[in-house]
């Protein structure tokens, strides 16, 4: 059977990472659906327009998710989680039941490959970090199901570093590494690449779990190349001290970063073996990274949203 007549379904569509498997696996000749809360939203409205076939539903509704399921190949599973702030609305038990939810509704509709994603950071042990430990759980539960299962692991965005509150607007970027400490990011437009090609050869990554990231940089380098990119001046500084002490959330993801957890451990080389197109930081500030970094330059301060 050739992937023209297979179909993946896939959830989040219509956010960041669902929106980016959707697209690739769309270029790559898969029939997609794509399982979203409202239809007449401007973000369904525009996938539906790329020819993504809408299923109504929600996370909240497990008979929803049952009906997507039907005659369904493959599943892409993501989750909104708590690490996105209150505004998502989402508790991490939420996280937990909708992550279990999608793989129990695929094996009782016998879908041939489910591939979840989580994060970099989940590992062996425990995070303390809410939206990190849900995963871990997510993960487990999946392995312990008679599926197909592939999970990929993404490192931070490079979304995220265009986000209001690092300083930016300031001329002044901080963020958790420190100074000199590496640490890996992908840009979201490669996960769906990545996952398409999961879907494409189910034999090489059936059963792996495979943490993903496009680059690694310290903060310095960080700086040089956003100067580089606006052609002005920007320093770097790791968030302050009393800053990390304040936020606890912001305080445990920096913890995690010195761990090495969060600064990310893909092997960036082997990923590029499969996927050589995979974008570097200069390669994402040439292109998408350029506009989001000038908007944050331009735009007016406000506290740390990162998320
Ligand atoms: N940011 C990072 O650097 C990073 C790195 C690794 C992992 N992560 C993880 O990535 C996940 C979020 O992925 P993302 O950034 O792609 O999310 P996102 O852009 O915020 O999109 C969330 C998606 O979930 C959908 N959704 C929310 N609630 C729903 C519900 N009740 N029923 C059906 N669909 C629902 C949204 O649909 P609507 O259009 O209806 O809102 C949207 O399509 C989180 O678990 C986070 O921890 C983030």
């Amino acid at each position: 059977m050739m992937s023209q007549d297979r179909t993946v379904l896939v959830f989040g569509a219509t956010g960041q990472q669902g929106g980016s498997v959707a697209t690739a696996l769309q270029a790559k000749g898969w029939r997609v659906k794509a399982l979203v809360r409202d239809p007449n939203s401007d973000k369904a409205k525009a996938i539906a327009a790329q020819g993504i076939e809408l299923v109504h539903g929600d996370l909240t509704d497990r008979q929803s998710i049952q009906a997507a399921m039907i005659g369904i190949y493959g599943v892409f599973s993501v989750q909104p989680s708590s690490g996105q702030g209150a505004a998502s609305g989402v508790t991490d038990e939420a996280e937990i039941r909708y992550g279990k939810t999608i793989a129990e509704t695929a094996i009782a509709n016998g879908v041939h490959h489910l591939v979840y994603s989580s994060a970099n950071a989940v590992g062996a042990t425990k995070t303390e970090i809410g939206h990190f430990d849900t995963k871990s759980e997510i993960e487990k539960y999946i392995r312990s199901l008679n599926i197909l299962s592939t999970i990929v692991r993404p490192s931070a965005f490079m979304e995220i570093l265009t986000l209001p509150g690092m300083g930016l607007d300031q001329g002044e970027f901080s963020f958790f590494m420190r100074p000199n400490q590496p640490m890996q990011f992908i840009a979201v437009k490669d996960i769906g690449k990545i996952v398409a090609g999961i879907f494409a050869d189910p034999a090489k990554f059936g059963s792996q779990t495979i943490e993903i990231a496009g680059d690694t940089v310290t903060g310095t380098e960080l700086a040089e190349k956003f100067s580089r990119t606006a052609e002005r001046p920007i320093t770097y500084h790791r968030f302050s001290d009393s800053l990390l002490e304040q936020n606890a959330f912001l305080g445990g993801l920096a913890k995690l970063v010195d761990q090495g957890r969060l600064a990310g451990n893909a092997d960036i080389a082997s990923l590029r073996a499969d996927f050589p197109e995979l974008l570097t930081m200069d390669e994402w500030l040439a292109g998408a990274g350029r506009p989001a970094l000038l908007a944050a330059i331009q735009a007016n301060g406000s506290e740390v949203a990162l998320r």
